[in-house]
C-alpha cells in the first residue's frame, strides 16, 4: 500500500471535562492562537490528504460543539462519549464500523493535543502502514526519574533507559483495536491509551519517534506553551 492510498480514519476523543485545567469550560473549547483548541486539532487531520474521515466523541451535554464550524470536505461524524476516555474511543470505533472495515487503520488522537503536525501524522502512517500490529508516537524519557514515597521523599532513582512517554496519535486496525478495548474493559482494565489495550491482548505496538511539541494541554500553563508553538509555526509559514 502506498502512502497516498486513502483508508486511514481518525478518532478524536473530545468528551472530557478538563478538571485539571480548572477553566470555565472543557479545555478543548478554550481559545488558542485565534481559534479554539479543538479547531486546531481537527484542522490538522482535515487538511491531511492521507485521512479519509474523522469521528469525534463528544460529551452528551456538550453545548460548545455547535460553535465549531470546520470546513471539511471529508466525513466528520460525531458520537456520544463515555465515562472514561477508553469508553469514548470505543463508542467512536463502533460508529466507524458502520463505514469502515475491520482492516481499516484508525489513528486515535486526543482533542487536547492541538499542536500535532502533518510531519508527525505522515511519519506515523509511513512507518506503520505495513506493520502487523500498529503503534504509537512516543518520545524517549530524557529527565532523571525518581520514585517518591507518600511523604514526597525520594525512595529511589528509576533507570530511564528504554523508557518512553506515550503520545498520540496511536494507530491500529479497527477490528484489532475494538476487540482489544472490549477485552480490556471486560477484564476490568480501564486503559488510559489504546496501546495498553493492545498490550493487554498480548501484542507489542511499535514506538515511532514523535515531536516534543505535540503536548497534551492538561494544566493552565500548557496553554501558553501551545500558543507559543502554534504562533511560531504561523509566522514561519
Ligand atoms: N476524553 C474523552 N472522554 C472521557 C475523558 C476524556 O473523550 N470520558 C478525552 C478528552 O476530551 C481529551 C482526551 O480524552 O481530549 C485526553 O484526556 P485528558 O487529557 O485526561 O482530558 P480530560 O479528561 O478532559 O481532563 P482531566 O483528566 O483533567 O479531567
Ligand atoms: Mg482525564
Amino acid at each position: 500500500m502506498s502512502i497516498t492510498t486513502p483508508g486511514f480514519w481518525v478518532v478524536i476523543p473530545a468528551a472530557g471535562t478538563g478538571k485539571r485545567m480548572r477553566a470555565d469550560r472543557p479545555k478543548q473549547y478554550l481559545p488558542l492562537a485565534g481559534r479554539l483548541v479543538l479547531e486546531h486539532t481537527l484542522s490538522a487531520f482535515i487538511e491531511s490528504p492521507l485521512i479519509s474521515g474523522i469521528v469525534v466523541a463528544l460529551d452528551a451535554d456538550d453545548n460548545y460543539w455547535p460553535q465549531i464550524k470546520p470546513a471539511s470536505t471529508k466525513p466528520l461524524i460525531t458520537v456520544a462519549g463515555g465515562e472514561e476516555r477508553c469508553h469514548s474511543v470505543l463508542n467512536a470505533l463502533q460508529k466507524l464500523a458502520e463505514r469502515a472495515g475491520r482492516d481499516a487503520w484508525v489513528l486515535v488522537h486526543d482533542a487536547a493535543r492541538p499542536c500535532i503536525t502533518h510531519e508527525d501524522i505522515e511519519r506515523l502512517i509511513a512507518e506503520l502502514e505495513d506493520d502487523a500490529v500498529g503503534g504509537i508516537l512516543a518520545i524517549a524519557v530524557h529527565d532523571t526519574l525518581k520514585k517518591g514515597t507518600v511523604e514526597h521523599r525520594i525512595a529511589t532513582t528509576v533507570d530511564r533507559s528504554g523508557l518512553w512517554r506515550a503520545l498520540t496519535p496511536q494507530m491500529f486496525r479497527l477490528g484489532t483495536l475494538t476487540d482489544a478495548l472490549q477485552t480490556s474493559l471486560a477484564d476490568g482494565y480501564v486503559v488510559t491509551d489504546e496501546a495498553s489495550a493492545i498490550e493487554h491482548v498480548g501484542l507489542s505496538p511499535r514506538l515511532v519517534l514523535g515531536r516534543a511539541d505535540n503536548i497534551k494541554i492538561t494544566q493552565p500553563e500548557d496553554l501558553s506553551l501551545a500558543e507559543y508553538y502554534l504562533r511560531n509555526r504561523l509566522e514561519n509559514t
